[in-house]
Order: C-alpha cells, then structure tokens, then sequence
C-alpha cells in the first residue's frame, strides 16, 4: 500500500514510517514540523534506504495537501497523526487545541473523499476513557468518565467523526488507536521523541535527569492505592506501537472500529525510575512530592482484541524501553537539533 503519513515526522509517526516501509508498503509524510524536525525523516531514510516524500505544511491546508496526493497518487490510506498533544497546554489554549486537532481531522476526511481514499487509521489515546472505573480498560470500557482536558476531547470527539463517517460510507474502513503510554526509542539511537522545553511525562523527564541536564525527578504522588503508592500506567514500546499501525492497516475492513494498543502491564513511577537506572547505569536522583492535578492512581489496558482480531501482540518491556530511550538520549543529547 502507499499510505500518507499525517505528523510523520512525529515520535510515532518517524517509528510508524519505518514499520511500514520494512513490511513493504511505500510512505509519504505531511507534517507542519511545529513538534519536531525535518532530521527525523532525513533518519528515517537512512535507517530503511529509502527516499520519503516530504510535504511541510499544516493538514489544514487543503490545497496543499490536494497537491501533494495527485503528485504521488495513487495513495490507498492515511495513518492520521498529526495533532496538538499536551494535556495541560490544551487547558490554557483550548480554542486552538479543537481548531488544529477538529480542523485537520476534517479537512482530511474531505481531502480524502474527494481523492477516493478510503482507508484511515487514526492516533486515538487511552485519555478517552477518563477515570478508569474497572481495570483492565476494554474497548467496551465507557469513555468521557470525568474527562476534563480539551486534548482529551479532541480525540473522543474525532472518534465520534469517523465512526458516524464510518457509518454513511459503507467503502470507508475506519480505525482508532486507543494508546496507552509511548515510551522507547528506535534500536538504532537515531529516531526518538524530542520534547521541546522541559518534559511533561515521566520517561523523558527521568532520562534528562539521568543525562544531567535535569537535576531530579519528582515522583507524583507517593499515596495512591496501588503497591507501592506511586502511579500505574501501562509503557508501550515505541515500536510496538509502530507495528500495532501496520497490523490496523492490513486488517482494515469496512466499517469502524476501535483497538487498544498497551501491554495491559501496570508499571509504577518507581519501579520505571528503577528500571532505568538499571539501563544507564547512573542512579536518578528522586524528591517525593504531592499529586500531580488531574492524574489518576493507575491505568492499563487490555490489548487482546488487537491480538485477535489484528494479530498484534507487544514484544518488547519496560527494561527494552528504557535501554533503547537511554541509547537513544546519550547519542542525542540535544535531540535532532544537535544534528
Ligand atoms: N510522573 C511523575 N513525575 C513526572 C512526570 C510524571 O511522577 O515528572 C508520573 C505521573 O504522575 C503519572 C506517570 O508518571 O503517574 C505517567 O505520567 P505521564 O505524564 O508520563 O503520562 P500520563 O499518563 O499522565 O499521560 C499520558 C500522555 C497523555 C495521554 C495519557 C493517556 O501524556 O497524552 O497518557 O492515558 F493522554
């Protein structure tokens, strides 16, 4: 299949673009660069060999991505990643969250009409379930359960999109990815997530501290009900996740349908500051602190409809992710700006 690649030039979209290309299928990347850099996709050429059309401009922009399609058509289906993604930004600018994350989604879905594409897997989040009340979270799980944050909502409600697209174009096959939490980084150390500014989540947080330009990590919350009071959460390995896009889009049939995308492993702050202590060999310096707002105790999926129905299962753990992350960080201390 050639698939277009919506934010390919992203922490999973630069793993996904290479998942594809190794199983055969020919990429093409649109991405605005806002969240990362043109180096990615120079990286990902030289890991697979091979040259990837690159488009750099908002998905918003219809014209210029009705252009970018005729110039490399045909294109059979679009993995859409492409969007605004931290939770606490999205509270103090929501307007501009739901422009570029409904606005891109929407353009697309049209672009992709009037194109006669009718494939799309799309970048969903465990977020859309809010506060888990029974886990393991299911597919079936309810969504919105207390969920507060405008990033969040985008998702649900791009969900909500494609499976009412879904349901008046009986040729469109439609799929969310529901991820659980992206960690690792590419084997080689030359594809990793690139956070601007200081970090928000815990892996790249910890391994700017094991790097030194952090001084310590604060550990969120030391009194939840779970084994050692500290938060669960469910680690995928970046290219884990990378292959759970491939194995949607070979399975795609017509339709809607939502898989998780986790391990269905609960890990605690602690015991990932532990694991990575263990890959880099450097000890993390820690502080104990209140609650992280917002947060809740633990949440993990249950990836076994992916396993069933996709034939997707994770190989890969949490000591994988965080020797891969640690490789990745020590062979690019400034990320692709030290390129
Ligand atoms: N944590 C710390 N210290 C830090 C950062 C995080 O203790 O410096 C803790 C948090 O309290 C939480 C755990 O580490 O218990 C994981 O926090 P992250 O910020 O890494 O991830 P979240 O689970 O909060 O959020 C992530 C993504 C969201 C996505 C959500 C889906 O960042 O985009 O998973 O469930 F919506």
């Amino acid at each position: 299949m050639r698939v277009l690649l919506t934010g390919g030039a992203g922490y999973i979209g630069a793993h996904t673009a290479i998942a594809l290309l190794e199983a055969g299928h020919d990429v093409l990347i649109v991405d605005d660069m806002s969240g990362t850099s043109p180096e990615a996709v120079a990286r990902v050429e030289q890991i697979t060999g091979t040259t990837v059309p690159l488009l750099v401009a908002d998905v918003r922009d219809r014209q210029a991505l009705t252009d970018f399609l005729r110039r490399n058509a045909p294109v059979d289906a679009v993995i859409h990643l492409a969007g605004l993604k931290a939770v606490g930004e999205s509270m103090a600018e929501p307007v501009r969250y739901y422009d570029v994350n409904l606005g891109s989604s929407i353009t697309l879905l049209e672009v992709m009409a009037a194109e006669g594409i009718r494939t799309i897997v799309f970048s969903s989040s465990a977020t859309v379930y809010g506060t888990p009340e029974q886990l393991p979270l299911t597919e079936e799980s309810p969504t919105g359960i207390d969920l507060a944050n405008p990033y969040g909502k985008t998702k649900r409600i791009i969900e909500e999109i494609l499976s009412d697209a879904a349901a008046a174009d009986p040729d469109l096959r439609a799929i969310s990815l529901r991820y659980f939490n992206p960690v690792g980084a590419h084997p080689s150390g030359l594809i990793g997530e690139d956070p601007h500014g200081i970090p928000n989540n815990l892996m790249p947080f910890v391994s700017r501290v094991a790097i030194g330009s952090l001084p310590e990590v604060a550990v969120f919350g030391t009194d939840y009900d779970t084994p050692d009071g500290t938060g669960q959460r469910d680690y995928i390995h970046v290219t884990d996740l990378a292959a759970g896009h491939v194995a949607a889009l070979e399975q795609a049939t017509p339709g809607y349908d939502v898989y998780n995308l986790g391990t269905g492993e609960p890990v605690s702050v602690l015991e990932l500051i532990a694991a990575f202590e263990r890959a880099s060999g450097r000890e993390i310096p820690k502080r104990l602190a209140p609650r992280r707002p917002g947060d809740v105790a633990a949440t993990y999926g249950d990836p076994s409809k992916a396993g069933r129905e996709l034939g997707w299962a994770t190989r890969l753990t949490i000591d994988d992710a965080c020797r891969d992350y640690w490789n990745w960080q020590s062979r690019n201390p400034r990320g692709y700006a030290g390129a």
